[in-house]
């Protein structure tokens, strides 16, 4: 590409929010910190990259996410440094670093973060991508599992979400996990020649990674291994269907799905995804589970934990996809024209005032002749607008136009915060009024 080019062209699998669309992502990380809130969970801000190591501990080494879709680097010091991959992480080492988890726990933190893989883009699948997530340390009963996936479904529900299916399974504990690696590694190794290089390597280590490859043959292999949930230990499955019981109570409707194990290595026990027919082959709006070895493998004390994470950029495609409308930013309330020096001047004290009033008011601030003024009013969708002049002026009191019906009426100066008050509460009653009528 040419240099020039570059200069106007962003990375590929980047994105760029626009202000027609930039109240959409406000108004979806509002509703999901404040649902958040509700359940107990308290925003956390945390870096945007980490020390690489951290990731390789926790995400785990042998991950895609890890080995291949890392932007990694190195800083002036020699050390190694990642722009995080997804939230979890760095959640937990600044929960231990501050030590948050040393408060009575539960301890509940949310986030909304941007992060960065190195994937192939397609729908859906972006280099940099934003999440909001949540994560809950020291609730290690099933109703901390129920109660995690309900922030997700209460999200989906109040943005009005239709045809989402929850699906869950468990991939058990340490110690039943044993004997299901050695499951997997028996059946996989009868495919040893066929299966890619990556996941030939990765059969020793970390044989259940081969269960997420994208590789083609190897997913087509992978649809016939072995299930978890065959080989869960009794607490585990206990614990399970404990989960499942939550769920049921608090009238979350699920599937299992026996397949899920999640491309990231914290994981035990209980792992959920949230699905949509509406996203194409990138169908997971929000996945997570529970993590309880993590806090112990960073180096804390073993305290349960789980927590889960939703991809903002497929929300906002399934929104679209199914024509839910989100409420669009306040329009303009008032534009004042003006004609004159003077008269600019007052249009700008005018503005000032209403604008600590809290009313969205434009006046000219590039010299347009009157007719231009009144084209910008009409574009920027004001609600009313106002033109003064020398006489205006003088007498302190000018005709205020309801640009909707062409009405006029005379207003003192010092009255129009209340009539740009008023024609604000007409709207708010139309608006009401239109609904009961669709209803
Ligand atoms: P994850 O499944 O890797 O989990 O990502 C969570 C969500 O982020 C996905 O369901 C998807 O919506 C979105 N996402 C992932 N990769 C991309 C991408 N390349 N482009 C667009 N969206 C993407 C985690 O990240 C875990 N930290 C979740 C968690 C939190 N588990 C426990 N706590």
């Amino acid at each position: 590409m040419n240099k020039m080019k570059l200069l106007t062209k962003a990375p590929r699998g980047t994105q760029d929010t626009l202000p027609s669309e930039s109240h959409k992502w406000q108004f979806i990380e509002n509703l999901a910190l404040d649902t958040a809130r509700l359940y107990g969970f308290r925003e956390i801000r945390v870096p945007t990259f980490e020390h690489t190591e951290l990731f390789k501990r926790s995400v785990g080494d042998t991950t895609d996410v890890v080995q291949k879709e890392m932007f990694t680097f190195e800083d002036r010091g020699g050390r190694s440094l990642s722009l995080r991959p997804e939230g979890t992480a760095g959640t937990v080492r600044a929960a231990l670093e501050n030590g948050l988890l040393g408060d009575a726990l539960p301890v509940k933190l949310s986030y909304v973060v941007s992060c960065f893989r190195n994937e192939r883009p397609q729908a859906g699948r972006f280099k940099e991508f934003h999440q909001f997530g949540v994560e809950m340390f020291g609730a290690a009963a099933p109703g901390a599992d129920a109660e995690v996936i309900g922030v997700a479904n209460d999200i989906f529900e109040q943005l009005g979400i239709q045809n989402l299916e929850l699906q869950i399974n468990s991939i058990g504990c340490p110690e039943c996990r044993a004997k299901y690696q050695q499951a997997l590694k028996d059946y996989f190794s009868a495919h040893l020649g066929t299966l890619c290089g990556t996941c030939e390597e990765r059969l020793e280590k970390n044989p259940m990674r081969l269960l997420d490859c994208k590789v083609p043959e190897c997913a087509e292999i992978a649809k016939d291994a072995p299930v978890i949930l065959d080989y869960i230990c009794n607490d585990c499955r206990k614990h399970f269907e404990l989960t499942k019981v939550n769920l049921q109570a608090m009238g979350i409707a699920f599937v299992v799905n026996p397949r899920i194990v999640r491309g990231l290595d914290y994981y035990t026990r209980t792992v959920f995804e949230f699905v949509s027919n509406d996203l194409g082959a990138q169908s997971t709006v929000c996945g997570g589970g529970r993590y309880d070895g993590l806090v112990e493998t960073l180096g804390g004390k073993p305290t349960p934990a789980l927590g889960f994470a939703m991809g903002l950029e497929r929300l906002l495609m399934i929104l679209d996809k199914q024509g839910i409308e989100l409420p669009s930013p306040q329009s303009c309330d008032l534009y004042i024209a003006s004609i004159g020096e003077e008269a600019a001047l007052k249009a700008a004290q005018l503005t000032s005032l209403l604008r600590k009033e809290g009313f969205f008011v434009e006046f000219d601030t590039v010299g347009r002749s009157l007719k231009a003024q009144m084209k910008y009013a009409d574009k920027l969708g004001a609600k009313l607008s106002m033109v003064i002049g020398d006489d205006e002026v003088s007498s302190c009191k000018a005709k205020l136009k309801d640009m909707g019906d062409g009405e006029t009426k005379e207003v003192e100066f010092k009255d129009l915060p209340e009539a740009v008050y008023q024609k604000h509460l007409k709207d708010l009653a139309d608006e009401v009024t239109d609904e009961e009528i669709q209803f």
